[in-house]
């Protein structure tokens, strides 16, 4: 049974709390973003510089990726896909964010798609070999619980030996500064972030409810995770 309210004291993912996170990615939100948000905010405030990120992956993309929440397309721009032409999915639920996404990744053509994670994904036949979800956990309402239904969604698009990964920044905590204790409370507050009562060990417990070869490791307040879809590569 889902958690509701008055289990997890936490607000409801509603459609319009969803909306609110997604929509703060504006022209010039994202205008911004590589350098405010991955290259200060990452670095300064959550202590995981965009290149553990970026790291992150060069270990997990495959040929045949799904971004959820591609952003800017920074990672996608600058990882190291294992091959020449990889097949890629955009899905976001900002068509802002996902135009962006799109037109910096043009070479390699990839087909842009609005969804809500919260949702049945419209992907038809298309399977993938990995699927990234980076910075998108924090953004989503909810207990970590309701927030992995995002898993379930991607599962019927998987080839077997799937990668699925991401990072996210954690909850309050002792793995939080003072300052970013401040700032997360505050993003927590507009709405923009929805994460206060994301744990590691809840995102452990629910990859590990799903896939295999779960890891989740933490930089300074981010978790990094990826975890493999069972059946053989
Ligand atoms: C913090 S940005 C992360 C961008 C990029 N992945 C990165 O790491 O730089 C969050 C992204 O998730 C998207 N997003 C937020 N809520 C979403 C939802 N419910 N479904 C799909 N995308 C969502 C936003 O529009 C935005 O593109």
């Amino acid at each position: 049974m889902e958690p509701n309210q008055a289990q997890t004291g936490l607000p409801e993912p509603t459609d319009a709390r969803v909306l609110t996170a997604a929509a703060f990615y504006r022209r010039p939100m994202l205008a911004a973003y590589d350098l405010f948000v991955l290259g200060m905010m990452s670095r300064f405030m959550w202590r995981c510089p965009r290149g553990r990120m970026l790291a992150h992956y060069d270990r997990q993309v495959g040929a045949s990726h799904l971004d959820i929440g591609p952003g800017t397309g920074w990672f996608l721009d600058r990882c190291n896909f294992p091959v020449e032409s990889p097949n890629i999915t955009l899905l976001d639920l900002n068509e802002v964010a996902l135009g962006t996404a799109t037109h910096r990744i043009r070479r390699y053509r990839p087909e842009a798609r609005v969804g809500d994670a919260f949702k049945p994904f419209a992907l038809r036949s298309a399977r993938f070999d990995s699927v990234g979800m980076n910075f998108l956990l924090h953004c989503l309402p909810g207990a970590m619980e309701q927030k992995s239904v995002v898993f379930d969604h991607v599962m019927p698009f998987l080839r077997p030996g799937a990668r699925v990964f991401g990072s996210t920044v954690l909850g309050d905590g002792p793995h939080h500064t003072q300052r970013s204790t401040k700032l997360l409370a505050k993003l927590n507050r507009s709405g923009v972030f929805n994460n206060l009562d994301d744990r590691l060990e809840d995102l452990n417990e629910q990859l590990h409810a799903r896939f295999t070869a779960v890891e989740t490791v933490r930089s300074g307040a981010v978790c990094l995770f990826s975890a493999r879809f069972p059946g053989p590569r």
